[in-house]
């Protein structure tokens, strides 16, 4: 049964080549004071970086800009975005970059609204809302994240060792622009990190309990199927426009909110990955990819097989009259295949370096001190289980 819900999307998307000339009207649309995050430098190195001054400057708004966002984006540089907002009365935020720099944005725009720290929006203990933010306008050079289209972010705190997700709707942006060939530069690593992050988006969805929306999933199945078909081609020819932008639109809609509207769902793999990347500092990614196919062999029973079985006939076309739980098995096979031969992501936690030091600890913390209540409930154990299966 489909439950009741509200679709409310507001983020305006200029989707394409040339869309950059809509910029700096959407961004009047808020004042004429834009700060810009971005991140290490690649903004620079596509020239992207010198259009978008341009045309700010032309446009007679005045700029200001914050570089060197990491990626796996720390509380500090949030600190730092939030101050300049207030010292120079920022009107609009203007992050360009990937979901680090687009997370970290929507935490500066929140924070440049309240007198006490950012980091009290993540930290889970505390409940502190966003409720406000300034206005928060993007331009996405990696498709991976959806971060253009939600009004989610995640931030990691070196400190305290936590990278902690949150989503308020006070953070969606106002408006996106995607243009695909501004993914051109991103690395083969990149496209493939990016297009994992993707399908967990989605298999986090898709494997749910009790609930088969048969327009979604037919949705997600072909969502899956774009990213399985066009990111092998984006990593082999990485300026090939059609693979690109399929890449791009399949990322946003990932995880904007319409696949899980009206339905029932909790995440799994990605509060055991956050718990990787708080630690070892690993892209997103890469950590789940590692982890949800052993996550699926995890899960799978008879009571769940039959959610396997729709998935490998539909995503990777298997022989729907052999026994169930062969087809589950195989499905999970081929989406190790995907990731690891034809992605060429690395499959174990050894080779990435993690080892058992901290299983415990990001156990306990992944499944936040009680259980991970998803597509099958998941405790402090299994959550070890799960990590220990990664190590071969
Ligand atoms: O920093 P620069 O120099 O720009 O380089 C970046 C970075 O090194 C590079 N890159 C980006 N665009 C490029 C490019 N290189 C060449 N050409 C381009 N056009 O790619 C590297 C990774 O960038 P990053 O932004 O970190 O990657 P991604 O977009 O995958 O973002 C990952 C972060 O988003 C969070 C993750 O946890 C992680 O912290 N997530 C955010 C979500 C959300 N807001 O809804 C959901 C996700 O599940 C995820 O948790
Ligand atoms: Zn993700």
């Amino acid at each position: 049964m489909i439950n009741d819900f509200i679709y409310d999307i507001p983020v305006r998307v200029y989707f394409g080549r040339d869309q950059l000339r809509h910029l700096s009207a959407e961004l009047k649309k808020y004042g004429q004071r834009v700060l810009m995050p971005y991140g290490g430098g690649s903004v620079k190195r596509t020239g992207l970086y010198d259009r978008i001054v341009k045309e700010i400057r032309e446009a007679g708004l005045e700029l200001f800009e914050l570089g060197g966002i990491e990626p796996n984006p720390r509380i500090d540089s949030v600190r730092k975005g939030a101050q300049m907002c207030k010292q120079h009365h920022i009107d609009v935020l203007l992050a360009v970059g990937g979901g680090s720099v687009i997370d970290a944005t929507k935490f500066m725009a929140a924070g440049a609204c309240v007198d006490f720290d950012p980091w009290d929006f993540l930290d889970y203990g505390k409940k502190v809302t966003v409720e406000k933010a300034l206005p928060i306008v993007d331009i996405l050079t990696l498709a991976a994240t959806g971060s253009e289209m939600d009004c989610g972010g995640v931030i990691t705190n070196p400190e305290t060792k936590d990278k902690n997700g949150m989503m308020y709707p006070p953070l969606l942006p106002k408006a996106s622009f995607l243009d695909p060939t501004n993914t051109f530069t991103v690395s083969a690593y990149q496209t493939a990190c990016g297009a994992a992050d993707m399908m967990s988006h989605i298999i986090e969805v898709y494997f749910n309990m009790n609930q088969d929306l048969y327009m979604l999933d037919c949705f997600m199945e072909g969502l899956m199927k774009t990213i399985i078909r066009y990111a092998p081609v984006a990593m082999k020819n990485p300026e090939d426009y059609e693979a690109r932008a399929n890449l791009m639109w399949a990322g946003s809609w990932a995880i904007n909110g319409f696949v899980n509207g009206g339905k029932q769902q909790a995440w799994s793999c990605h509060p055991m990955e956050h718990e990787l990347s708080a630690i070892y500092d690993i892209t997103h990614g890469l950590g789940l990819a590692i982890l949800t196919p052993r996550w699926m062999e995890y899960c799978l029973d008879e009571t769940t097989v039959a959610k396997y079985v729709q998935f490998g006939i539909n995503v990777f076309g298997l022989d729907p009259s052999a026994a169930p739980m062969e087809t589950a098995r195989l499905a999970i096979e081929r989406l190790g295949d995907f990731l690891f031969n034809t992605l060429g992501l690395k499959r174990t936690f050894p080779e990435v370096g993690i080892d058992r030091q901290h299983f415990s600890l990001m156990a306990r913390k992944a499944v936040g001190g009680a259980t991970l209540p998803g597509f099958k409930t998941l405790g402090q154990h299994d959550v070890e289980a799960i990590f220990e299966m990664c190590m071969k």
